[in-house]
This record gives C-alpha cells, structure tokens and sequence, in this order.
C-alpha cells in the first residue's frame, strides 16, 4: 500500500501541482463567501477523486499483468472519482453518471470473477519468452540484473538476489565485502589482463595447469580473452580458483562456487550472456556481441550439458538429480545447496545464513501451531517435507519467499529427502545435534 501512493504521487505531481493552482486561484478571486465556500468544496471532491483515480492507475500498472484480486478495489475507485467529477462538472454529469456505472458493473463481474472460490491448477501461467538475441546490450544488461539481484535497479541494494543467487557468496560494489568470494568490482578488465596471464592459470597449456579440477573436460582452462574467462569462471568454477578462496584443505584447488548451468541454478547459455552484458555495461565498459558471448560458452559447455530454455522442456522433466542419497547427510546437504543458505547444527560448513537455522525439531511443530499456516502438514516429517518441495507454502517470517529453490521436489531423489527429512527432525534447539552417520 505504501509503495502504491508513493507511485500515485509520482505519477500525479502535476496534478496535484495543477490542483493547487486552482485553490489559490480559487481563493483569490471568489467574490463572496458563499462562492468561495462552494469553490472550495468542489475543488476538494476533485482532489478527492484525482487521489482514487491515481491510486487506480498506480495499482493497475503495478499488477495488471498478473492476476490480482484488488483488480475489483481498483474499478470501484474508479467508479467513485467518476461520481465525484460529476459533482465537480455539472455540465458533464450525466457522462461521468453513466461512465461510472460501467465501472461499477465491470467492477461487480471481476469481483465475482477474482473473489469466488479458485479452482487450484488449471494452466500454469505460460511465462513470456524472452528474445535474447533480439534485445540492445542495454535491454541484455537489465536482463542480467535481474537474474543476479531480482530486479532493475536492485544491484545496490543489500541483501536482493535473483535466481543467479550470486550475490549469496559475491559482493558487486567496491568497499562492499564478500568474505567468501572475490568482490567482482572490475571483473571484465582484471580477466582480460590479470588472469589469464597469471603463470598458474597455465594459459593454452590444459597439461600444465595446477588445477586438478573434477570437473574439468576438454576446452576448459584454455580461455584465450577475458570474456572466455568470465564463461569458464561460470561454467568450470574450479578451472582457476582465485588465490585464498578455494575449498578449505584443497589448497585453492577446489572452488567452492556451483557450476553455474548445473542445477540448482541451471542458467541458460542466453541468461548467463545476458549476467555477462551486465558485467560489462555496468562498469562502463563495451560488452562482446551477444553472439561473441554465447560462443565463449559454447567453447566451454559441451551440448548436452547445456539447460534448456523452460519452455522446451516437457513438463515435469527435472533434469538431473542433485543427489542419489546414498552418499552421507553431510554430503547431501552440501551438494544439494542447503548449506549454502542454512545453518544447520552438526554439520561442517553449513553455516549459511539466507534461510533459518534447521532446528526442525523445535520449528516445525511451532510453524504447523502458527495461525497463519495453511499448509497440509501434520507432523515434524511433513511439514519439513513440504518446506522443501514447495518452499512457498509457508514462508518463515523474517525471511523472503522465492528465495529458496522450488525445483527440489525433482532434484533430489526419494531416498535423499528420506535422509533429510530424519536428520532435521532430530535437530533441537539447544540440544547437542543428531549423529551424521
Ligand atoms: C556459493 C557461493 C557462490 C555463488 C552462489 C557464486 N559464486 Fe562466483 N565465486 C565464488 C568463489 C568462492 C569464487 C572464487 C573461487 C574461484 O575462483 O572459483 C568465485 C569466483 C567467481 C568468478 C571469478 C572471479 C575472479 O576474480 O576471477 C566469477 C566471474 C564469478 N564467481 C561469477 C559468479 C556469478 C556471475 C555468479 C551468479 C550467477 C556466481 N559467481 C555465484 C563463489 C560463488
Ligand atoms: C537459495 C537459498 C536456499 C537454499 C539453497 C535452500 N533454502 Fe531452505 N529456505 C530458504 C529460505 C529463505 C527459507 C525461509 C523462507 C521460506 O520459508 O520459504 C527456507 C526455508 C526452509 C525450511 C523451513 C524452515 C523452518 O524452520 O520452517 C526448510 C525445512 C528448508 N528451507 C530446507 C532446505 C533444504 C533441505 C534445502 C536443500 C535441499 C534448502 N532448504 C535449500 C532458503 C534456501
């Protein structure tokens, strides 16, 4: 509601600006009382009726595209300030009369529409297909931005992530610090000149690198310019592991950051061009073509490897599983990605601080007490099982809904979520954690 008058206010300024002139003017010239009096009543039903009515545009223009049960509260108001502008022009009153009638029945049909009882499923909203290859570099760029931080405009903001998650572990800013990865200030020109000509990135030699990367398949640590950089840094993270942030013990051998096109993250070769164009233009720098960009990617994510856009993929493929669950709960946990966003007592490295901290021995019971769950859980296993299939259906206060990643009802086969769902229901508040093994 706030954000909604502070949009009304930044449309309607001259409004309102328009309005003002008109009571001054209003005041000033009246030539008795009772003109004066009436001037001043009619000026205030039309200011009366500027307020609904821009506080019916902000709401439209904030959510027409999505569907809105206020869609109704905003045709009512439109319905009122028309009857309040027949008070303020007579001579147009039986129009807006009539004008606002129409919106009252149209206000009275999206009510029964929007307010009756909704009958779950149906079509899931198609999402709009984004031409990539179409877009400037600066329509590239706003498309990175919200794929890293959620939104244009929020990369300053603290805490905003998108469903890159980078700035989970990376901070964008100078002075900003990332404590458990480099800051990326000045990406595009240290690529170019600093990395790759570092001795031990081993530049066109794949024999010769220090790195004794899993993950690592032919093409990777044989960047020849910065952009091939940046896509082998997203695509083979431990190909060169920037000095003191490697995995602890592995002697900066291992990178702690996902491989960017794998699940969970899963960017497309598109998105992550358009994460590139971003990096570029933000620091004022050209980016490469878009097309230049997608063959850095190319060079370093065999086909198959490479996700598909959403809407190629038939409905309900998960894609690979994150995890078999045979491996042990610290395992799955780590490679699964909780730990990145959760603490969770009694394992090494889960320290992460996006989530809540997985006392699900305490919380769970608390969260199914708590008047505003409307889930379907009636135990400490379900709901646990719930929070992790469908993140949505309750969402922890203090923490911010769309951030934990929906897909995990696919991604993690039946016997990890068994595992899982144990662990986390031994852990209590206060008391020692569960064993691991
Ligand atoms: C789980 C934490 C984590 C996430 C999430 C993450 N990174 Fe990283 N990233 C790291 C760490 C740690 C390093 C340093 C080690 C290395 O070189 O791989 C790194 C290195 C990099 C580098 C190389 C930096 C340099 O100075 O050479 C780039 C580029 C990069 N990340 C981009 C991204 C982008 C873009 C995203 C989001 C799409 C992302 N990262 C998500 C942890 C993360
Ligand atoms: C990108 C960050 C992120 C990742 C990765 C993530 N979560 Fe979460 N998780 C959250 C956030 C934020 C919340 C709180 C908001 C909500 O309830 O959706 C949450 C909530 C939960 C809850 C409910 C906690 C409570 O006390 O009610 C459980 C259980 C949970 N996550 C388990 C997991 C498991 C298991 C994994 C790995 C398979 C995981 N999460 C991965 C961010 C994440």
């Amino acid at each position: 509601m706030k954000e909604l008058v502070i949009e009304a206010l930044r449309i309607g300024w001259p409004l309102f600006a328009l309005l003002a002139g008109l009571f001054v003017y209003s005041i000033v010239s009246g030539k008795d009382a009772a003109a004066k009096k009436s001037a001043m009543f009619k000026l205030f039903i039309g200011t009366l009726g500027a307020c609904l009515l821009l506080l019916a545009i902000a709401h439209y223009k904030g959510s027409f595209y999505e569907a809105n049960r206020m869609l109704p509260v905003s045709l009512v108001l439109i319905t009122a300030m028309c009857f309040m502008l027949g008070i303020y022009f007579p001579n147009h009153a039986a129009l807006l009369k009539i004008g606002g009638f129409m919106f009252l029945v149209a206000a009275g049909l999206s009510g029964y529409g929007n307010w009756l009882p909704q009958v779950e499923g149906g079509f899931p909203p198609k999402e709009e297909k984004l031409q990539y290859e179409a877009m400037t570099a600066q329509q590239l760029a706003d498309e990175g931005e919200k794929i890293i931080f959620g939104g244009i405009g929020k990369n300053k903001e603290q805490g905003a992530v998108g469903k890159g998650q980078c700035p989970l572990c990376h901070a964008f800013h100078a002075g900003m610090l990332g404590e458990r990865a480099p800051n990326l200030q000045g990406l595009p020109a240290r690529a170019a000149k600093e990395r790759i000509e570092d001795p031990k990135y081993s530049k066109g030699n794949p024999k010769g690198r220090v790195y004794d990367d899993k993950e690592a398949f032919p093409g990777a640590g044989t960047a020849e310019n910065g952009q091939e950089y940046i896509a082998e840094s997203h695509a083979c993270p431990s190909c060169y592991v920037v000095e003191g942030y490697g995995v602890k013990g592995t002697n900066d051998k291992s990178s702690p950051m996902p491989a960017i096109h794998k699940p969970p993250i899963s960017l497309t070769l598109q998105e992550l061009a358009a994460v590139d164009t971003w990096l570029y233009l933000r620091e004022g720098a050209d980016a490469p073509s878009y097309d230049e960009i997608i063959k850095s990617y190319e060079k370093f994510i065999p086909e198959a490897d490479r996700p598909k856009a959403q809407e190629d993929k038939p409905a309900g493929a998960g894609g690979s599983l994150l995890v078999d669950g045979t491996e042990p709960i610290d395992v799955i946990f780590s490679k699964a990605t909780c730990a990145m966003c959760h603490t969770i007592p009694g394992i090494p490295g889960a320290v992460g601080k996006q989530g809540p901290v997985l006392e699900e021995g305490t919380n769970a019971p608390n969260r199914i007490k708590d008047p505003t769950y409307k889930g379907t859980a009636h135990n400490t296993q379900e709901y646990i099982m719930e929070s992790i299939v469908s993140p949505s259906t309750y969402v922890v206060k203090g923490f911010p809904d769309n951030l934990m990643p929906k897909e995990f009802g696919t991604k993690l086969s039946a016997g990890a979520l068994k595992k899982i769902v144990d662990y986390l229901s031994q852990v209590k508040a206060g008391a020692p954690p569960p064993k691991t093994s």
